[in-house]
């Protein structure tokens, strides 16, 4: 006999992080809702000069917009359900990049600066290390890694739109990334169940369900954490991100480089509201300074949830 599958109930699922998602019901709520559309202004290719020209253009073509305050060069789109960024002009002619207000942060906690040696160990399709690019005015050199060779080439391609110059592709396993070359900072945006992507009726967007055994992200993301510090600099920094809410992938991960290696937690001034990491989760303690790490929920900054940790290597 077929066997029936079983369907997903996002009030069970969700349920397990109750106690730790503040107004817990509004979350729940704000997950009917459909994502909201942010996109930057591409700066490498309109100067400031023009900004107010481009956005001129593109509300005479019916996109409602609102400057987003927090974060330069960001807006919102207000009309979501009648626009889609990808089919405009503009988009095409790389003039502006789609990315959801979250997806900055971790560019925003990293600080690149022009003559940075980055790594972005997991990059593809690329929305962060073009925002790297575009934050240096594309004079950091980017090296931008994934282990996917399909999403590499989305990568090339965004790359090619945007008119990004400073960014060379590589193709590792990050577990494996050669040492040899030290980098000043690195970005590890891991591959994660994505729960804080999640929206009523896009079942298929929560890649990891306990007890599935279908992959085992925490063991991957801890091999990407400790390989992306040991590629580090002295004096050298490191965020690790992910778009979900689960401890196991987020405040268990870098416990476990804290456990491993001598990386220091450290803080980071953020645009946006945040709750901090967990110290403790289902009667695991983590290391105290983790409470430095931020968590960002879907309900309050009206974007992605996502979850992100600044480290620093001393020596
Ligand atoms: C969250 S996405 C990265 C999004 C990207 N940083 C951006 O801003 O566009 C995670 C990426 O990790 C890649 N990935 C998964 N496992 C990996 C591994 N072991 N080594 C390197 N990349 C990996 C996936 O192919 C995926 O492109």
């Amino acid at each position: 006999m077929a066997k029936v599958p079983k369907v997903f109930n996002y009030y069970d699922y969700f349920s397990r992080y109750r106690e730790i998602i503040p107004e817990f019901d509004k979350f729940l709520e704000y997950l009917k809702v459909p994502h909201q559309q942010y996109f930057r202004i591409n700066t490498l290719k309109v100067d400031q000069a023009r900004e107010e020209l481009l956005l001129d253009i593109l509300k005479s073509k019916g996109v409602r917009l609102e400057k987003v305050v927090e974060i330069p060069h960001f807006y919102k789109v207000i009309n979501n359900e009648d626009i889609s960024l990808g089919n405009l002009e503009e988009y095409s002619l790389g003039l502006l990049h789609s990315m959801t207000l979250s997806s900055a942060l971790p560019v925003i906690a990293l600080n690149p600066e022009p003559g940075d040696l980055v790594l972005d160990l997991c990059a593809a399709p690329g929305g962060k290390s073009a925002l790297i690019a575009m934050t240096t005015e594309d004079r950091a050199i980017t090296v931008a890694n994934d282990k996917r060779i399909d999403r590499l080439t989305a990568l090339s391609a965004n790359m090619k739109r945007l008119g990004v110059t400073s960014v060379i592709i590589t193709h590792y396993r990050g577990e494996l990334f050669p040492l040899g070359i030290s980098f000043d900072k690195v970005l590890v945006d891991a591959p994660c169940s994505g729960e804080g992507r999640y929206k009523v009726g896009l079942e298929g967007d929560i890649l990891y369900q306990r007890g599935t055994g279908k992959s085992n992200l925490p063991s991957i993301q801890k091999g990407l954490l400790v390989r992306a510090y040991d590629m580090l600099k002295p004096g050298g920094f490191l965020v690790y991100s992910t778009c979900t809410i689960n401890p196991e992938e987020n405040e268990e991960v870098v416990d476990y480089l804290l456990r491993k290696r001598r990386a220091e937690i450290l803080d980071w001034s953020c645009p946006l509201p945040y709750y901090p990491g967990l110290t403790e989760w289902q009667g695991k303690t983590f290391h105290p300074h983790i409470a430095k790490t931020k968590r960002f929920y879907s309900h309050q900054i009206r974007a992605v949830s996502f979850y992100i940790a600044l480290i620093g290597k001393l020596y």
